[in-house]
């Protein structure tokens, strides 16, 4: 690997008496797309937003390029304008176009004037295959649209890494191969991804690796032939059995339940 572009080390996170990170490391090369999985509330999104401070860990460190965020001395804004993020909402503002929406940011945080804002609007439009768009208010596109207009925005700040939580979840499946695509010419183009997904198809085409979450732990790190493919872990299995196919998860649990109930 090349040095980590994203550096987490014992991070632990509290709120309150509960603990939901636990002691998580984790690199992330320049150019690695790593996509992290595990079920609902094992603090997938917490991870994500103690890496752009967004959350302040209890405990344990966060480098990004090379930099301590977690230095209570640290610039966060400066932290913040190098590091992308995307949410399963696409938190648009609805009264500005699209333009408006990639410009503002720019002219606000990075103090960039109109016109080079605006261009660099224009490019990164171009970037998530919405140059026709530039006018349009947020309302009238839909929700894959609104996503990659999402994405647009973070790349115009021209961000190191980019975070995405969930992107696609919030879509209708016919539009969630789209914003897929985007995603995947981001990490062809080689930018440092960290993606938060259910989407097994794509963590196992693009994601160099998979980190499979649960109880606020890493239970398993590797290429997604092994983590996906041929998992180490019992959590890992039934997670990926659940995802993979529902129904048959059901089926498994009420066998196990009922194995349960033999004990004595
Ligand atoms: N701001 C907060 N205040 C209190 N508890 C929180 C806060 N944010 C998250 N939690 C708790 O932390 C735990 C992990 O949440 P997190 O959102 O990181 O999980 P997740 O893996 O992203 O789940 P999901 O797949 O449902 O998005 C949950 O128990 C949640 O209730
Ligand atoms: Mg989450």
């Amino acid at each position: 690997m090349t040095r980590p572009e994203i550096e987490v080390r014992g991070l632990h996170k509290s709120f309150g008496d509960n603990e939901v990170l636990r002691g998580i490391d984790l690199e992330i090369g320049q150019g690695e797309v790593v996509c992290v999985i595990g079920p609902s509330g094992s603090g997938k999104s917490t991870l994500l937003r103690c890496v752009n401070l967004l959350e302040e860990p209890t405990e344990g460190q966060v480098f990004v390029g090379g930099t301590e965020v977690t230095d209570p001395d640290v610039d966060i804004d400066a932290v913040r304008r190098r590091i992308g993020m995307v949410f399963q909402q696409f938190n648009l503002f609805p009264h500005l176009d699209v333009t408006g929406n990639l410009t503002l940011p720019q002219r606000r945080v990075l103090g960039r004037d109109r016109a080079t804002a605006a261009r660099i609007a224009a490019e990164n439009l171009a970037r998530v295959g919405l140059a026709e768009k530039a006018d349009a208010y947020p309302a009238s596109l839909s929700g894959g649209q609104q996503q990659r207009v999402a994405i647009a925005r973070a790349l115009a700040m021209g961000p190191e890494v980019m975070l995405f939580d969930e992107p696609t979840s919030a879509l209708d499946p016919e539009l969630v191969g789209d914003v897929l695509a985007v995603m995947r010419r981001l990490a062809r183009e080689g930018m440092t991804m960290m993606v938060v997904t259910h989407e097994m198809t794509f963590a196992r085409e693009v994601a160099d690796r998979v980190v499979f979450m649960d109880g606020g732990v890493v239970v398993e790190d590797g290429s997604p032939e092994r983590v996906i493919g041929d998992p180490q872990h019992e959590r890992t299995r039934h997670f990926l059995s659940r995802l993979l196919d529902p129904a048959m998860a059901e089926v498994e649990e009420e066998t196990s339940d009922q194995a349960g109930k033999d004990e004595p």
